[in-house]
C-alpha cells in the first residue's frame, strides 16, 4: 500500500499524545507492595509505552473543537484507551486469537499467564468507568454520567463486545457484505466512535448539534478496520508489531476477503472523503481530524 507520512502537525500531536497516555497511566498504576504486584505489572505491560492512541488522539482533536480543558481530555482519552487496551489483551488470548505479539512486544498472557491476562482486561475495564466516574474528569455529574452511558454503550454488545462475537462467528458463517460492515462498524467503529462523541460531550455539544461529527467518526471507524484488513494481507510485521496473515488463514470474512484488496482499497478512501466532507462546517480548528481521517488508511502500522 502507499505509505504517505502523516503530516507535522499530526506528527507533533501523536508525540505529545504518546507521553500524556504514558503518563497518566503511569500515575494510575502504581505497582502495590502485595500479592498484586503481577496484576499492575501486567496492566502496565498492556498500557503503557506502544501503540498508535488514535482513540485518545480522537477525543482531543474533538475537544479542542470546543475550547475543552486539556486535563479534562486527557482522562476521558485515558479511560477510553482503557477499554481499547483490555480489548486487545483479551483478543490476543488463546481462546480468541491466540497471538503472541502485540505492539512489538510480546502479549500478555505470554509474558504473564493466561490468568493475569484475563484479570489484568478486567481491571481496565473497570478502571475505564473508575476514571469517567471522578470528579476531576469533570465538575458536572450529567457530562459524567453520559461520557459513562457513551463509553459503556460502545464497549458493551452492541458495541465492542458485540462485535468480537460476530468476528468469532465469521470464522465459520459465510457473511456478506452488509453483515461484515455491521461487524466491523462494532468491533471496530464503536469505541472509535465514541473517542469523537466523548470530545462533544465535553465541549457540551447538544445531540443534535453531533451529526456531523458522527458521519465523520462512523466513516473513518470503517476505514481504520478495512486498512486493519489490508495490513493483515500486505503489511510489514516489523513495523505493525503484531501477527499478520491470520484472517485469510481463519477462513475469516473480511472486506478484504469479500472485495479484494483493490476494491476494498477503494472502498476506503471514499470512506475517508466521506469523513472529512462531513467536517464542513468546521474550518482550520478541524485540520488535525482531517489529517486523522486520512491516517486511518494510511498508516503502514
Ligand atoms: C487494533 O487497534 C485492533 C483494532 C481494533 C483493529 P489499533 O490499530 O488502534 O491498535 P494500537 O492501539 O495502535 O496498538
Ligand atoms: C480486534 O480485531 C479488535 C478488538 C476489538 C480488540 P483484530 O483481532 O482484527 O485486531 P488485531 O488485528 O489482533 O489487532
Ligand atoms: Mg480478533
Ligand atoms: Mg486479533
Ligand atoms: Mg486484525
Amino acid at each position: 500500500m502507499t505509505i504517505a507520512s502523516p503530516s507535522l502537525a499530526l506528527q507533533n500531536a501523536m508525540r505529545e499524545i504518546m507521553a500524556e497516555m504514558d503518563r497518566q497511566f503511569d500515575a494510575l498504576l502504581p505497582i502495590p507492595d502485595d500479592a498484586r504486584g503481577n496484576l499492575y505489572r501486567a496492566m502496565r505491560h498492556a498500557a503503557i509505552g506502544g501503540g498508535k492512541r488514535l482513540r485518545p488522539l480522537l477525543v482531543f482533536a474533538t475537544a479542542r473543537l470546543f475550547g475543552v480543558d486539556r486535563q479534562a481530555a486527557a482522562r476521558v482519552a485515558t479511560a477510553i484507551e482503557c477499554i481499547h487496551v483490555y480489548s486487545l489483551v483479551h483478543d490476543d488470548l488463546p481462546a480468541m486469537d491466540n497471538d503472541d505479539m502485540r505492539r512489538g512486544k510480546p502479549t500478555v498472557h505470554k509474558v504473564f499467564d493466561e490468568a493475569t491476562a484475563i484479570l489484568a482486561g478486567d481491571c481496565l475495564h473497570a478502571l475505564a468507568f473508575e476514571v469517567l466516574a471522578d470528579e476531576r474528569t469533570h465538575p458536572d455529574p450529567f457530562v459524567r454520567s453520559e461520557l459513562i452511558q457513551c463509553l459503556a454503550h460502545a464497549s458493551g454488545p452492541a458495541g465492542m463486545a458485540g462485535g468480537q462475537m460476530m468476528d468469532l462467528e465469521a470464522e465459520r458463517a459465510s457473511f456478506d457484505l452488509p453483515t461484515v460492515t455491521r461487524l466491523q462498524a462494532m468491533k471496530t467503529g464503536a469505541l472509535i466512535a465514541c473517542s469523537v462523541e466523548a470530545g462533544a460531550i465535553l465541549g457540551r455539544v447538544v445531540p443534535e448539534g453531533r451529526t456531523g461529527l458522527k458521519g465523520y467518526a462512523r466513516d473513518i471507524g470503517l476505514a481504520f478496520q478495512i486498512a486493519d484488513d489490508l495490513l493483515d494481507v500486505e503489511g510489514d510485521e516489523n513495523k505493525v508489531g503484531k501477527a499478520l496473515r491470520k484472517d485469510g488463514t481463519a477462513g475469516k470474512e473480511t472486506f478484504v476477503s469479500l472485495l479484494g484488496v483493490d476494491r476494498a482499497r477503494e472502498q476506503a478512501r471514499m470512506l475517508v472523503d466521506q469523513a472529512i466532507a462531513h467536517l464542513h462546517n468546521y474550518g482550520a480548528e478541524a485540520d488535525l481530524l482531517r489529517d486523522l481521517a486520512r491516517f486511518t488508511l494510511e498508516r503502514d502500522r
